[in-house]
């Protein structure tokens, strides 16, 4: 069954729902305050990177399934179901800004249809689906949480073959109705009420995040005791109860949505009278995670930062991204410069305009004049870096692998001391 759909918020998550819609056979229109934005979409055009989506954008426009307006008010007219997918931001007190979302609901609620379904895709606190509901003030018309899981990178995917869909209805014809629209994808359907909903989004990001610290806890005390993080994570993952994904050690999670979700459930626990000090020691062990790789790079150039030339190879906060919000990547080369370091970051897709760092056109120009190499983001192009280019180029010699990337048998081979996380 076809549904029309609009989509208010066109940033990754509002683009993805809405290409990926129009893919299973929805009528789509896509709304964004931006003029910009909407002329670069109506041109055909995708204004960020992510894999996969630009493909089900051309599908959809050129089907006719998927249009771009300008507003929320010209989408939502002709539109049984709107999807309200924009920013929340953090405000300074750690709690969520909703001025976006209010206002979008503002703008909509006029113009909606008699009997439209409003669906709260942005991770909003709970609660959120009441305020909507308050501020459209209408009858006729039913909000439902529905929120996303999808990761940058993969959010196409994500979308298409999800674990699992959450839909939080007070209503449940409206809950059914948001449900149908997912009828062609194969994944269990899980329907609750809006707070349950809510919180399941914010739960979710705040094990993988407590999940992540976790690992690079025991990676710390891999190092102590000399045992290697990759064959104790194996033996983790292999029991079901703890499953093999995001046991990855790294630098410290970041990206828009773990540093944000997890200080807002602090910030909503704390605000129903809950002090959550698990997460808040979660919250704590990240920013002492980024602190760790700072000093192996210290020590990598035997105790001193400042006049030293690094190599810093990623600058997203995760691969198969140019995003490069709330990166652990940024955050420690700003560090680095910080301390009096010059830093030559490569990255293949983001970009920064930081002082004290040149960005260069590639892996290898990054070693030119090194005098040791960090590398902050797992892109697959680095897995086989030519170490023997890299070795040749570096002053000392050492590289600090922040991600676990490099072959340790090969670094060796080239004369390369490999300091990597947990090994
Ligand atoms: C995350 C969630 O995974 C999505 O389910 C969710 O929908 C999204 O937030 C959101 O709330 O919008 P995302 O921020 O795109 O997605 O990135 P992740 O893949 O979850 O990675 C987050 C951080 O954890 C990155 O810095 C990554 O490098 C780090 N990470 C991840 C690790 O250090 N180790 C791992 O094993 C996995």
């Amino acid at each position: 069954m076809s549904t029309s759909v609009a989509i208010v918020g066109t940033g990754y998550v509002g683009l993805t729902t809405g290409a990926c819609l129009a893919h299973l056979g929805h009528r789509v229109v896509c709304a964004d305050i931006d003029p910009d934005r909407v002329h670069t979409l109506q041109g055909g055009s995708v204004p960020f990177y992510e894999p996969g989506l630009a493909e089900l954008v051309a599908e959809g426009t050129s089907s006719g399934r998927l249009r771009f307006v300008l507003g929320g008010a010209a989408a939502a007219a002709d539109a049984d179901l709107v999807f309200l997918c924009v920013p929340t931001p953090q405000a300074d007190d750690g709690s969520v800004d909703l001025s976006y979302v209010e206002n979008a609901a503002r703008s909509i609620a006029a113009a909606l249809r008699p009997g439209a379904v409003v669906v709260n895709k942005s991770t909003v606190p709970v609660g959120s689906a009441a305020i909507v509901e308050r501020i459209i003030d209408r009858d006729d018309v039913s909000v439902v949480s529905n929120p996303e899981f999808l990761r940058e990178g993969s959010a196409v995917s994500d979308f298409l073959h999800p674990d699992r869909v959450v839909i939080g209805a007070d209503s449940a014809e409206a809950g059914r109705r948001v449900a149908a629209l997912y009828q062609s994808v194969e994944a269990p359907v899980l329907v609750t009420d809006p707070a349950s909903a809510e919180t399941i989004k914010y739960a979710a990001n705040a094990f993988l995040a407590t999940k992540i610290s976790f690992v690079n806890a025991i990676a710390a005390v891999c190092e102590a005791v000399g045992a290697d993080i990759i064959d104790v994570v194996r033996g983790l993952g292999l029991d079901r109860r703890i499953g093999s994904e995001f046991l990855r050690p790294g630098p410290g999670w970041g990206g828009s949505c773990f540093p944000k979700d997890t200080r807002a459930l602090v910030a909503i626990a704390e605000s129903g009278g809950y002090d959550f000090k698990l997460l808040r020691g979660v919250i704590d062990s990240n920013a002492e995670q980024q602190a760790r790789m700072l000093a192996k790079v210290r020590d990598a150039l035997g105790g001193e930062l400042a006049g030293a030339t690094i190599a810093a190879w990623g600058l997203a906060f995760k691969a198969n991204t140019d995003d490069v919000r709330d990166s652990p990547a940024v955050s420690i080369v700003e560090s680095l410069v910080a301390a009096g370091a010059c830093v030559r970051a490569y990255d293949p897709q983001a970009t920064v305009a930081l002082p004290g760092v040149e960005q260069v056109p590639s892996a290898l120009d990054a070693c030119d004049g090194a005098d040791v190499l960090v590398v902050l983001t797992e892109w697959p192009e680095f897995i086989g870096a030519d170490l023997g280019g890299v070795a040749a180029r570096l002053r000392r010699r050492a590289v600090v692998d922040t991600r676990n990337v490099l072959d340790p048998g090969e670094a060796g081979r080239v004369g390369l001391r490999l300091i990597g996380v947990g090994r």
